[in-house]
C-alpha cells in the first residue's frame, strides 16, 4: 500500500521527543549488568530498542515499564547474565547485535544470535575481528570476504588488545569495550576519527575503571554500579527531520525541548548553521551526562555547503536529511568520503540518488582516491513524484520532508520501516503541521 503525501505550507509548535535510540540502547545494556535497579525516563520505544530489550529479558534480566516512556532494569552485576535458552532474535537492529557480540563473547556460557533478513545482510566481520583477536570464539556466517549472522559464541576467556579504529563506527567500539570489561589486563582503542561516544560517558556514569586520552579510550575489567536514575535525552537523528522542514517552510519556527546536544552527533545542526539556518540552542543541565537543552528553529534561506569526510561519523544518521537540505539549498553542495552509508540498513546513496533525481534534483556521485562523493546542485522546487523508501527508516522519513516541501503531491511506497527509530513520527508530524 502506498501513501499519499501532500505539501505543505508552515510548520509551528513544541516537540517532545522520544529519548535518543542510541542512548536507550546503552541505558538497558549496562543497567542489566549493573549492580541495583535503575529506572530509565524517555525510554526509545522503537523496534530497534525494543530488540535489546527482548535480548535482556532472555538473558534472564527482569525489566518492567513502568509508563508510556519509562522502565526499570533490576541489574543481575557483571556476571549475572543467565545462559539464553533460545536463540537471541535482534529482530532488524544492527546495534543491538553488534554491541551485544561484544558482551557475549566475555561471558562464561555460549550463545545464538539471529534476526530478521536485513539484519542478516549487514556486514559483521568488523566486530568479529577485533574479537576474536582477544580471543573470542565466534561463528558466523561466512560470505563475500565477509561474515553475517547468524552467529555463535563460546565461552572463553578474553584478553585484552589495543585497537586502531580502521572505519570510525560507535558499534564496534562499544564491542571492544564491553569485551574488554571483561578482558584480563587493560584494553585500548585508538580513534583516529571519533565516533559518537555514548557508551564511554554511560559506562563513566555507572562507575566503570574507563579513562578517555584525547583519541584513546582504555578500560579495565569492574563493576558497574547503577546510577538508581537515568533520564535519556530526545534523540537528534529523530529531530533533524523537523529542524531541516522548519528551516525550508516559509514562516515556521518550531523549539524542541531536551534534545540530545552530544558534541559527537551535533554535526547536523553545525552543518545547517553553515548553510544559513537560523538554529538557536538553549544549553541547560550542565550536569547531565550527556549534554541536553532546547533548540529553536525559524524558516531559513539555505546556501550549499561542503561537508568533509571527518564531520561524517557526527552526521552518518543524517546525511539522507542533509541531502534534502541541500537539493532545496542555493548553490552546490559536496558531501565528501560517505562511502558507510552504503552498508546501513540499506544502500542510502543509492536510494537517495534515485528517489531526488525523481524529484527534478541533479545529483551525481564520483570515486575520488577510493572516497565516495557526492555533489548536489540545489534547485528551487521539488517535484512531487513517486518515491521509494526501500523499507528504510530514515530514507522514508528523509523522502516524506521532501514531499511536504515539494509543488505537487507525491507517493511513498512503505512507511512501516519507520517504527524502527520513531514510532510517533506521523503524531509528531501531525502536531506541528499548519
Ligand atoms: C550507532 C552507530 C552508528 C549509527 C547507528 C547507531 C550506535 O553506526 O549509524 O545508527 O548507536 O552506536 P556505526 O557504528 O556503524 O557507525
Amino acid at each position: 500500500m502506498s501513501y499519499l503525501i501532500k505539501p505543505y505550507q508552515k510548520i509551528q509548535g513544541i516537540l517532545n521527543l522520544a529519548g535518543d535510540k542510541s542512548i536507550s540502547h546503552r541505558a538497558v545494556i549496562l543497567s542489566s549488568i549493573a549492580e541495583g535497579k535503575t529506572l530509565i525516563k524517555n525510554f526509545s520505544f522503537s523496534d530497534d530498542c525494543k530488540a535489546t530489550l527482548k535480548a535482556f529479558k532472555t538473558l534472564g534480566v527482569n525489566i518492567k515499564k513502568k509508563n508510556k516512556d519509562s522502565l526499570i532494569v533490576y541489574g543481575r552485576g557483571v556476571f549475572g547474565l543467565k545462559k539464553p535458552k533460545q536463540t537471541i532474535n535482534l529482530e532488524e537492529s544492527g546495534t543491538s547485535t553488534r554491541i551485544l557480540v561484544g558482551l557475549l563473547s566475555a561471558q562464561n556460557f555460549s550463545s545464538k544470535l539471529d534476526g530478521k533478513e536485513p539484519l542478516r545482510k549487514r556486514p559483521m566481520l568488523r566486530i568479529v575481528h577485533p574479537l576474536r583477536l582477544m580471543g573470542a570464539k565466534i561463528k558466523a556466517k561466512v560470505k563475500n570476504k565477509d561474515e553475517y549472522l547468524p552467529i555463535l559464541i563460546s565461552p572463553n576467556r578474553l584478553k585484552s588488545l589495543s585497537w586502531r579504529m580502521s572505519i570510525p563506527s560507535a558499534q564496534v567500539k562499544s564491542a571492544i569495550l564491553l569485551a574488554g570489561l571483561y578482558a584480563k589486563g587493560r584494553t585500548k582503542v585508538y580513534e583516529p576519527v571519533k565516533s559518537r561516544d555514548h557508551t564511554e560517558r554511560m559506562l563513566k556514569l555507572f562507575g566503570a575503571n574507563i579513562e578517555v586520552k584525547a583519541k584513546s579510550i582504555y578500560i579495565s575489567p569492574s563493576s558497574l554500579i547503577s546510577p538508581k536514575k537515568i533520564y535519556i535525552p530526545s534523540d537528534i537523528s529523530s529531530a533533524s527531520f523537523f529542524i531541516v522542514l522548519a528551516c525550508l517552510l516559509n514562516n515556521s519556527c518550531i523549539r524542541i525541548n531536551n534534545l540530545g546536544l552530544n558534541p559527537s552527533r551535533c554535526g547536523v545542526i553545525d552543518v545547517l548553521k553553515g548553510m544559513g539556518a537560523h538554529i538557536r540552542i538553549i544549553c541547560k543541565e550542565k550536569g547531565h551526562f550527556e549534554p541536553i537543552g532546547d533548540v529553536i528553529v525559524r524558516s531559513s534561506k539555505l546556501n550549499g555547503v561542503i561537508v568533509s569526510e571527518d564531520i561524517i561519523p557526527r552526521l552518518i544518521d543524517e546525511l539522507p536529511i542533509l541531502m534534502v537540505a541541500a537539493s532545496l539549498a542555493r548553490g552546490k553542495s559536496v558531501f565528501k568520503g560517505i562511502g558507510e552509508l552504503r552498508v546501513k540498513e540499506t544502500d542510502r546513496i543509492n536510494s537517495m540518488v534515485k528517489n531526488l533525481s525523481n524529484m527534478g534534483v541533479k545529483i551525481e556521485m564520483v570515486v575520488k582516491k577510493g572516497k565516495e562523493v557526492m555533489t548536489i546542485n540545489g534547485v528551487n522546487n521539488l517535484n512531487g513524484g513517486l518515491l521509494k523508501s526501500f523499507g528504510d527508516h530514515r530514507t522514508a522519513m528523509s523522502l516524506i520532508v521532501a514531499a511536504l516541501l515539494a509543488d505537487s503531491p507525491s507517493r511513498i511506497d512503505d512507511i512501516k520501516c519507520i517504527s524502527k527509530s520513531f514510532p510517533n513520527f506521523f503524531k509528531i508530524l501531525g502536531q506541528i503541521l499548519r
